[in-house]
């Protein structure tokens, strides 16, 4: 028996300016990070974010190692984040010496909420990694009013929300840093790439040097400080420049995508469906993601396989950080338990969700998804 083609789970779109763009890459020789595209790229995406200025890295994990470095943050100080996010969160805060602590997610949006990381503030908390979840904003405003109320500054790790907006604003607009990240399941690719945005100047210089190996002006291989080569080519860019100018129409895209989903999904009994819209945002589905409610009598694991069977590619959600084995091989969040972010973890999986989708493809996915709960 063969089996059906399977339906990716991204598929990308590459088909406005991009091999205009990289032809004049290769017809020029700027191929590295010192070609044109990697300045006008973080001149454009920046002023899109409405931001001053951005500092174009080599994907979204290290614009977070740059942006933690940045903020001077060491051994001792606080980091609150959410437990449920990829591990290059977790990843930035250690390898500084700093200290993650971890927040549940709300049941319905995901996303970290303000009462628990006011309950998690102390003396020693220095910064709040805000992390936005698969195509929904964070509620802002509670979470930064706490923060202005005890002066700390926030890391907006944003690389799933390109071209969202929260009450209007656009997201990537509100970290004294910001990250993005520009993989190809993303609304925007370069690829591999990533974007730190900040308005202030000390900070922005502070990341381009980080991402520079703090080479100097004057006595180039004479370094005070210890960066890493985080830079961006000119190749990359140049894809930026021309995903960026779509982004628009990319945000629209996902959003029918998004919605023709929740058509054809929503009389499926046992199924919890993203949320199409909060007071403060639209969806714009970074990723269309199923939870399977308790009466489902099997879990994502389970349902990832069926779907595989009938040709259908998906993902697993986020495992919590403070499940990850080796945080607890270390006894770090020893005891600690988080029940929304762990039933997430083992009820929840996200479906084809690429730009580059089918109609019919939507159809078809949706159709098997149907399937298994006839
Ligand atoms: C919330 C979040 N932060 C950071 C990253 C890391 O970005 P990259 O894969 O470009 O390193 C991702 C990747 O998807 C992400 O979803």
């Amino acid at each position: 028996m063969s089996l059906p083609e399977l339906i990716p789970v991204n598929q990308v779109v590459l088909d406005g300016n991009e091999k205009k763009y990289l032809n004049q890459c290769i017809e020029s020789g700027w191929i590295s990070s010192e070609g044109p595209f990697v300045r006008q790229f973080e001149e454009q995406f920046a002023a899109r974010m409405g931001r001053k200025h951005g500092i174009a890295v080599s994907n979204g994990s290290v614009a977070l190692d740059a942006a933690v470095s940045a903020f001077g943050l060491g051994p001792g100080d606080e980091v609150i984040m959410p437990t449920f996010t990829i591990i290059s969160c977790a990843a930035a805060i250690l390898r500084a010496g700093a200290v993650p602590v971890l927040v549940d997610s709300d049941a319905t949006t995901w996303n970290m909420q303000a009462q628990q990381v006011r309950d998690r503030l102390t003396s020693r908390t220095k910064a709040i990694m805000l992390v936005h979840i698969f195509g929904l904003p964070v509620d802002l405003d509670p979470i930064l009013s706490l923060a202005a109320e005890h002066g700390i500054p926030i890391l907006e790790d944003a690389a799933e929300m390109h071209g969202q907006t929260y009450k209007g604003r656009p997201c990537g607009g509100f970290g004294e840093i910001s990250t993005f990240s520009f993989y190809p399941n993303k609304h925007v690719t370069t690829g591999e790439g990533g974007m730190i945005l900040t308005d202030d100047e000390g900070l922005a210089a502070k990341c381009r040097s980080l991402r520079n190996l703090c080479f100097q002006t004057k006595k180039r291989f004479v370094h005070e400080d210890l960066g890493w080569n985080f830079r961006m080519s000119n190749l990359q860019a140049a894809l930026g420049v021309a995903q960026l100018e779509r982004l628009d129409e990319f945000v629209a895209r996902k959003r029918s995508m998004g919605k023709l989903y929740t058509r054809l999904l929503a009389d499926v009994p046992g199924l919890q469906l993203p949320l199409s819209s909060v007071e403060y945002a639209e969806n714009i589905y970074w990723v269309y993601g199923l939870l399977l409610q308790e009466q489902v009598a099997f879990d994502a694991e389970e349902a990832m396989r069926r779907l595989r069977a009938l040709g259908v590619e998906t993902r697993p959600f986020f495992w919590p950080m403070h499940e990850q084995p080796v945080f607890r091989r270390s006894g770090l969040f020893a005891g600690e338990c988080y029940p929304v972010a762990e039933r997430l973890a083992r009820r929840g999986f996200y479906l084809p969700s690429g730009l580059g989708i089918s109609e019919a493809q939507i159809r078809q996915v949706a159709a098997n998804v149907r399937s298994l709960f006839a």
